[in-house]
């Protein structure tokens, strides 16, 4: 289980809290949404979890254990809004190997048929996916780090709808075998993958919408 406990966090630049002694419980291989207006902090809180932004009060553990921020980097996968503007790899093959000094074909091929790429050549470059594919790969190079929770930030934004199904048919495919929180303006979407859905309001995790028991 993650557990965040009491945690806060001032920008050094701004005004106020945007995480304000926040708690969240997330159990092992569940699926949580979470949503909230613009600017409530939903990016700056999967910052925090991923260990990218260090609250100045709190604590995080992971199966209860403590995780230090820097130790929280390679507990996380955090797969950006918009990771397609941050690929860097000349093919796909390239970017997939990014900060792995030996990286075995075999868990290329795993991860790639995790993510429904299982047939892409690895020659190409990554801009010759489509839309919905780039987002797979977005995953499949967080999924290679073997996070024990794998953060999306707005996985759909700016997808058309056939688009938006394949990031919503991917998330289903790692339902139960991974722990996934997903930040979007879109949970009717994921109706039926998520198991909770929460606000995040003035810095808080105001309310559970809707408890989803079909599995
Ligand atoms: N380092 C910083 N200094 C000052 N303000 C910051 C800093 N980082 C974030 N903010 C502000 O904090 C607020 C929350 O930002 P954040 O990106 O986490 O919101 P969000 O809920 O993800 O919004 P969106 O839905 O638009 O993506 C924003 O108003 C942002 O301008
Ligand atoms: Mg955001």
């Amino acid at each position: 289980m993650l557990d965040l406990k009491e945690i806060s966090y001032q920008p050094q630049t701004g005004e106020r809290k945007l995480i304000d002694n926040l708690n969240l419980k997330v159990n092992e291989n569940e699926i949580i949404l979470i949503c909230g207006k613009s600017g409530s902090g939903k990016t700056t809180l999967l910052e925090i979890i991923s260990g990218l932004t260090i609250p100045q009060k709190g604590k995080i553990t992971w199966n209860k254990k403590n995780f230090s921020s820097r130790q929280r980097r390679w507990l996380c996968g955090l797969v950006f809004q918009f990771p397609e503007r941050y690929f860097i790899g000349t093919t796909i093959g390239k970017e997939l190997k990014i900060g792995h000094k030996s990286l075995r074909e075999k868990n290329i091929d795993i991860v790639l048929n995790k993510v429904g790429l299982k047939k892409i050549n690895l020659k190409q470059p990554p801009e010759q996916l489509s839309g919905g594919q780039q987002r797979r790969l977005a995953v499949a190079v967080q999924l290679l780090r073997n996070p024990s929770i794998l953060l999306l930030d707005e996985p759909t934004a700016g997808l058309d709808w056939s688009m938006k199904n394949d990031v919503k048919n991917l998330i289903l495919d790692l339902k139960n075998k991974n722990t996934i929180i997903i930040v979007t303006h879109e949970p009717a979407l994921f109706n039926g993958i998520q198991s909770r859905m929460l606000i995040l309001e003035k810095g808080k995790i105001k309310n559970s919408i809707k408890e989803n028991h079909e599995g």
